[in-house]
């Protein structure tokens, strides 16, 4: 690596920011500080250091763009790297112009990977993308801190930001996350090292970004304990608590009248006390939140107030320069201590060294990752697999697969020749991009496309080509939906039908009568009532942001090659939801006036519930282990004493038998959900408690399910958001349709598993 830190000292030299060199330890300014002593723990070695720094040396690097203090030789730092489905562009990534670190593999959207319900396929992912960063840092061309996962729950189909999270549920966002995290970091809770550092944003309550008048920026969401508790923060618990990631995120809107960055109630009492986040983990703030507090929340009557109130709640670092602009301001009107600026120095510096910032290079494995370490053959592979898994088939009256007597189609739309629109957002340079074009081609079919109309437009003078080319091909496949034009980081929807003029080309395509297929993608779901119910539509699948490798798996799942097994992660609502629920509403139960929020608990009738999804062939199903008939709750509880948090103990792993009694080899999840007659009414209608994804079971065969389940799973929220376990009926159903089920009893008496933090702050 003699010529890397060759390169790394002259980046230093030139005073660039990405540089990333890590500081000299043997002969540095430094090397007599306790700092470079690797004997000592991480907060030791950290508090060395940040006592040498002056205010204004402290003030200074509170910031993402973080100058380092030069005259200790310690170097700048820039905080802020993406990769959110692959190293991403972003202030401290920089893609080579051309050869090696000039792309990194491209994942789908986390939406469609969220589909796969493979919590393997997801940590395999997370250790790529982990991999990657960790050599483009090697060479000085992004961090080893990725602000990455968005793990906010999709609760509302108009989020624009919906696509980059796994999905609508809890439950299966905690594992996903749980398996991302431990993928990306090297590990659970790495020692010595982490590979990278992961970040999960955003805390808390964050699913909204501009819908009439209400902007992220300035939006105070109110939300009840039980709802915090048993749906907003289960994702986080599970990142914070569970898969210890180094880093938060607090979010720009307010939860119930604090802005996020200045609510010691959420990164106290519940981030740093009650998920146990330990002092050589940071948090950072979503960037401007802290000024955001000022304005346009109005937080504080003076930015430094602002300022000040962000620091001592806990927002260890600001994305942006408002800290650098304010705290000294605030420090001189002792609005902040100096104590509270080490401390959240000591944070960061205490994550740096857990990531062998201040150790010799040649102890740490990471540090020899190099370009052959990117882009690989099974980092390739799992892409496409990543895609492939998450596609889910919505309908098939057998047209799918493809015939074999099917060579000539029309591939129509403005996704058929899709490339970069596959990333969706915060992406990076892909190696390749297979459009569904190239995809069909390398299928061997023959294509004639045409572009149909735009996303959005009523510009119908593409028609008559498409029509045309359906006439002469033997099935014609339409790609559609919608994308960022319509969804997107600052951008919410009002409506949820399919946008522009797409169904009225899709339905005159319908009248030219050849086997038609819709392809769907972006990662909000619109609603398909039309297609759902028309005949002539043959088959419908959705693709979601497929990624690099997106086409190719459309077709191969399209010509059979492959089958689908994806789920949908999210629910997909009738058109007119979005006028029974306003979105600035949190609340998630139904009422007189509410339909309530998510599959969990939504009162109306969906066109594609969460968790569809079809398949080439069919499945016979058989418990290998039920359930008992009763459960005892003191008994549960007794037995779990040495769990280190009772809701994550274990009630039971069930199991079941899934033969596939079709003709085509196939996956199959298994999807299990829980209801009841037990809790706090309204009851939910169902939730998911436990799933698994089988892979290849080949006609005739049957492979077994392991279907662990914890007593949280079981456990309800009470209204100051408390998990209790409480006796009751239980029914437990095998997917959406309750293909395999059984009843059991849970006796004895409610158990309380959590206690959750009490908000003393009135606002
Ligand atoms: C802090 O940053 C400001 C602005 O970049 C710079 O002028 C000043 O010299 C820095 N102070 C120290 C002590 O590094
Ligand atoms: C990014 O890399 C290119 C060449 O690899 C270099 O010219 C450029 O200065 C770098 N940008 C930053 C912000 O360091
Ligand atoms: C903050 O104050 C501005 C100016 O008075 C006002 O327009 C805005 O609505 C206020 N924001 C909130 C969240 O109250
Ligand atoms: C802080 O106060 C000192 C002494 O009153 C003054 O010299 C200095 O300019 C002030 N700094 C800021 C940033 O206000
Ligand atoms: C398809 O997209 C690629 C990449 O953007 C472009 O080079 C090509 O010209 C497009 N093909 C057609 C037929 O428009
Ligand atoms: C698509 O939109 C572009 C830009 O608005 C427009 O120039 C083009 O004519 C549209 N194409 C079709 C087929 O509607
Ligand atoms: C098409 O859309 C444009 C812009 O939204 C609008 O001005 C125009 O009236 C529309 N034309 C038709 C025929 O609906
Ligand atoms: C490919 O499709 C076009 C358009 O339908 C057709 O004219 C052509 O004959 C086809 N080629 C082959 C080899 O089938
Ligand atoms: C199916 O769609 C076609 C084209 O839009 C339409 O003419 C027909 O009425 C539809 N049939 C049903 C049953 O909705
Ligand atoms: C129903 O729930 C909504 C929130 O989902 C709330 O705004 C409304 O006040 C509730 N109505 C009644 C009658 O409780
Ligand atoms: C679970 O839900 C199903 C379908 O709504 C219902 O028939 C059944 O009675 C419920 N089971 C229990 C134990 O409440
Ligand atoms: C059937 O499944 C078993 C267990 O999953 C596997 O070992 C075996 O190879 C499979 N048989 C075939 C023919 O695929």
């Amino acid at each position: 690596m003699s010529l890397q830190r060759v390169v790394l000292v002259s980046a230093l030299a030139a005073g660039s920011v990405v540089g990333y060199s890590f500081p000299d330890c043997q002969s540095g300014p430094l090397a007599d500080n306790a700092v470079c002593d690797t004997a000592l723990d991480p907060i030791t070695r950290a508090t060395a250091l940040v006592k040498l720094f002056t205010v204004p040396e402290l003030i200074n690097n509170t910031i993402n763009t973080s100058p380092g203090v030069p005259r200790l030789g310690l170097p700048a730092y820039q905080w802020w790297s993406e990769a959110l489905h692959g190293v991403a562009d972003s202030p401290g990534v920089n893609f080579s112009t051309s050869g090696e670190f000039s792309y990194a593999t491209s994942f789908p959207q986390p939406i469609l990977m969220g589909a796969a319900f493979d919590d393997e396929l997801i940590q395999s992912v997370g250790s790529i993308v982990g991999m990657e960063g960790r050599a483009f840092n090697n060479y000085g061309l992004a961090g080893i801190d990725f602000w990455t996962p968005n793990i906010n729950p999709f609760k509302d189909p108009r989020w624009g930001r919906g696509q980059e999270t796994p999905g609508e549920d809890p439950h299966h966002l905690a594992q996903y996350v749980y398996n991302l995290v431990v993928g990306l970091q090297g590990g659970l809770d790495p020692k010595p090292y982490y590979q990278v550092v992961s970040t999960c944003k955003h805390f808390a309550g964050y699913d909204l970004e501009d819908w009439e008048g209400n902007v992220r920026y300035g939006f105070n969401a109110l939300i009840t304990s039980q709802d915090l508790a048993e749906y907003y923060l289960s994702s986080f618990q599970s990142c914070y608590r569970d898969a210890k990631v180094g880093a938060a995120m607090c979010s720009y809107n307010a939860v119930n009248g604090v802005p996020s960055c200045a609510d010691t109630y959420l990164l106290q009492d519940i981030l740093r006390n009650f998920y146990s986040f330990a002092q050589d983990r940071w948090i950072t703030s979503d960037c401007d939140a802290v000024d955001n507090i000022y304005s346009p929340h109005n937080y504080t009557t003076t930015p430094q107030q602002a300022a000040a109130d962000a620091l001592k709640a806990g927002t260890d670092l600001d994305c942006g320069t408002f800290y650098a602009d304010w705290l000294p301001i605030a420090y001189n009107e002792s609005l902040i201590t100096e104590t509270e600026l080490r401390a959240a120095l000591i944070h960061q510096y205490a994550s740096l060294i857990r990531l062998g910032y201040f150790d010799p290079e040649e102890w740490q494995p990471y540090r020899a990752y190099n370009w052959n370490n990117v882009n690989t053959p099974p980092a390739q592979q799992l892409a496409y697999q990543a895609a492939v898994e998450g596609i889910v088939l919505l309908k098939n009256d057998g047209t799918l697969p493809l015939s074999n007597s099917i060579k000539n189609i029309a591939l129509i739309g403005p996704w058929a020749n899709a490339t970069t629109q596959m990333q969706g957002n915060y992406f990076g340079v892909a190696p390749y991009l297979i459009s569904p074009v190239m995809g069909a081609m390398e299928d061997g079919y023959n294509v004639t496309y045409v572009f149909g109309t735009n996303i959005t437009s009523n510009e119908t003078s593409g028609f008559a080509a498409a029509v045309a080319a359906a006439k002469e091909a033997d099935a014609i496949i339409y790609a559609g939906g919608i994308d960022l034009t319509v969804e997107a980081e600052a951008l919410d929807r009002y409506t949820i039908t399919w946008p522009g003029n797409q169904l009225d080309l899709i339905a005159e395509l319908q009248a030219v009568a050849k086997p038609l297929v819709v392809v769907q993608f972006g990662g909000g779901q619109i609603d398909d009532t039309v297609l759902k119910g028309n005949n002539s539509v043959n088959a419908l699948v959705w693709a979601g942001y497929p990624g690099q490798s997106g086409g190719k798996a459309v077709f191969d799942i399209l010509s059979g090659k492959v089958a689908p097994a994806g789920r949908l992660p999210i629910t997909q609502y009738p058109a007119n939801y979005v006028d029974e629920i306003p979105m600035t509403d949190m609340d998630l139960r139904p009422n007189v006036t509410s339909p309530g929020r998510t599959y969990i608990w939504y009162i109306g009738q969906p066109i594609y519930e969460f968790g569809y999804g079809k398949h080439y062939t069919t499945f016979s199903y058989k418990w290998a282990q039920a359930p008992a008939c009763s459960y005892n709750i003191q008994d549960l509880v007794a037995a779990a004493k040495y769990a280190s948090y009772l809701d994550n103990a274990p009630f039971a792993t069930l199991a079941v038998d899934v033969t596939n009694t079709g003709q085509v080899t196939s996956d199959y999840v298994s999807l299990l959900f829980a209801n009841g007659t037990y809790g706090t009414a309204p009851y939910p209608n169902k939730v998911l408690v436990s799933y698994a994804r089988s892979h290849s079971i080949t006609p005739g065969n049957t492979t077994t399910a392991n279907l662990p389940i914890t007593l949280g799973n079981l456990a309800r929220a009470d209204t100051n958001g408390n998990f209790w376990l409480y006796p009751g009926t239980y029914e437990l159903a095998l997917d959406t349709s309750g293909v395999l089920s059984a009843n059991f009893e849970l006796t004895g008496t409610a158990a309380q598993l959590t206690s959750f933090p009490q908000n003393t702050m009135t606002s």
